[in-house]
């Protein structure tokens, strides 16, 4: 049997790394920007440039098979949008790792080939619109169209207009969810992006679950004022109260459950002003376990401490769903195909559930699905110190190669 060309992996990998790429050594390729269209473009070229016919569909998501290829199909990929100040490979491996072993099927004239579709998935990560997964969501038929219709970005500008101005609207983005009927199956190649690969010397890993991920939009209200003339006792600071309750999430999750992880990733005071007392603080919550009755405890527990808080400060609070993307299991036959690519490399894979949200969280519910993960150096991601050794990305395409040809073979 053929193996894939690691030389030429690696190279891809770097190819894809310059486009989006910040002085420091990071990646920024936030959703539909012009950096990620432009890899998206690139991966569209070297699927053609592999004789292998691309297709984006209406949420832009990348697609290559052979051109005669009519499915049923095991689908293969990543995504291949970035986080801000990221780093190349956090998506992109598992997109890239996907057309290498596409393309050496190809090459080997294996027959297997006709039944492989490789992807690189849109807006994976959420950053734009604090959703996340929209590429797999729009596959999968699940969008939530009320919720992203309201959506802005960062800067404030609508979803729609942001969408219109990648090529796409929020009218066509359901369109790509036509193409669900077509799929059999789902494999995703990620690296880790935490440290317990690393700790355990594991060089692969099949994945058993992915965490549910529930992320909240809090605001804040208080009287704005003056930050000279108002006493400390007469003051109704949005800004005191939401730093207050922020301050004291690690230590309230940690009482829930050893486990579960949160993060404030976003906190803006208003108007913003160093001498304005802030009359209004919003700040997202993002909270995550693989067992949901968790994250609902977390949730509640930490909507009242807000709540209190608040009342000490004169304050009020409220909150909104940005998303919530239920705990996934991975199937059991693929977790075992997997294994057993692993084992025919010699290898004994080691089985973990991932901390990280994975398009392979929405697949599951519609198609077998199953990921494997090589190891982050020092457990870093969604840094630009995230990396993994050559070697290691090497081997996980060899053995996504054997899983993949097991899973085509089993396609009725
Ligand atoms: C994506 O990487 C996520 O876990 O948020
Ligand atoms: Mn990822
Ligand atoms: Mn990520």
């Amino acid at each position: 049997m053929n193996d894939i060309n690691g030389d030429r992996l690696l190279a891809d990998l770097r190819a894809l790394s310059d486009i989006g790429g910040l002085p420091n050594g990071g990646i920024d390729r936030l959703a539909w920007s012009e950096a990620d269209l432009k890899g998206r473009r690139w991966f569209a070229r070297r699927i053609r440039e592999a004789g292998l016919e691309a297709r984006e569909d209406s949420a832009l998501n990348v697609f290559g098979r052979l051109p005669e290829a009519s499915g049923p199909f095991i689908l293969t990929g990543s995504h291949l949008d970035s986080v801000p100040n990221g780093r190349r490979l956090d998506g992109a491996y598992g997109a890239v790792a996907a057309l290498e072993v596409l393309r050496t099927l190809v090459e080997a004239r294996d027959p297997l080939a006709e039944r492989v579709e490789i992807v690189g998935f849109s807006d994976e990560e959420g950053v734009r619109f604090s959703i996340g997964l929209l590429g797999s969501l729009a596959l999968c038929g699940e969008l939530p169209l009320e919720r992203l219709r309201d959506a802005r970005d960062l800067d404030g500008v609508r979803s729609d207009e942001v969408l219109v101005q990648a090529g796409t609207s929020l009218d066509r983005l359901a369109e790509a969810g036509a193409h669900l009927a077509s799929l059999a199956a789902f494999l995703e190649l990620h690296i880790e992006q935490g440290p317990r690969m690393e700790a355990a010397s594991m060089d692969l890993a099949v994945v058993t679950g992915i965490v549910g991920v529930h992320r909240q939009q809090f605001r804040v209200i208080g009287t704005q004022n003056h930050a000279g003339t108002t006493p400390f006792a007469l003051r109704h600071d949005a800004g005191r109260a939401a730093a207050r309750a922020i301050a004291g999430v690690e230590e309230l999750v940690q009482s829930i459950d050893a486990e579960a992880v949160a993060n404030v990733g976003i906190v803006r005071f208003y108007p913003g002003g160093v001498n304005v007392i802030p009359g209004e603080a919003s700040f997202s919550l993002e909270v995550r376990h693989w067992d949901e009755r968790v994250v609902r405890r977390i949730v509640d527990a930490f909507s009242r401490r807000l709540e209190e808080t608040c009342r000490e400060e004169g304050c009020n609070a409220s909150a909104e769903l940005l998303s919530w993307v239920p705990p996934a299991r991975m199937d059991e036959a693929t977790m075992r195909n997997l294994e057993m690519a692993c084992q025919e490399l010699g290898q004994t894979a080691g089985r973990l559930w991932s901390g990280a949200g994975h398009d392979a969280a929405v697949l599951s519910r519609h198609v077998p699905t199953g990921m494997l993960f090589v190891p982050s150096a020092g457990g870093v991601s969604h840094a630009p110190a995230e990396a993994t050794d050559d070697q290691h990305l090497v081997l996980g395409a060899r053995a996504l190669l054997r899983a993949v040809r097991v899973s085509a073979s089993r396609i009725k």
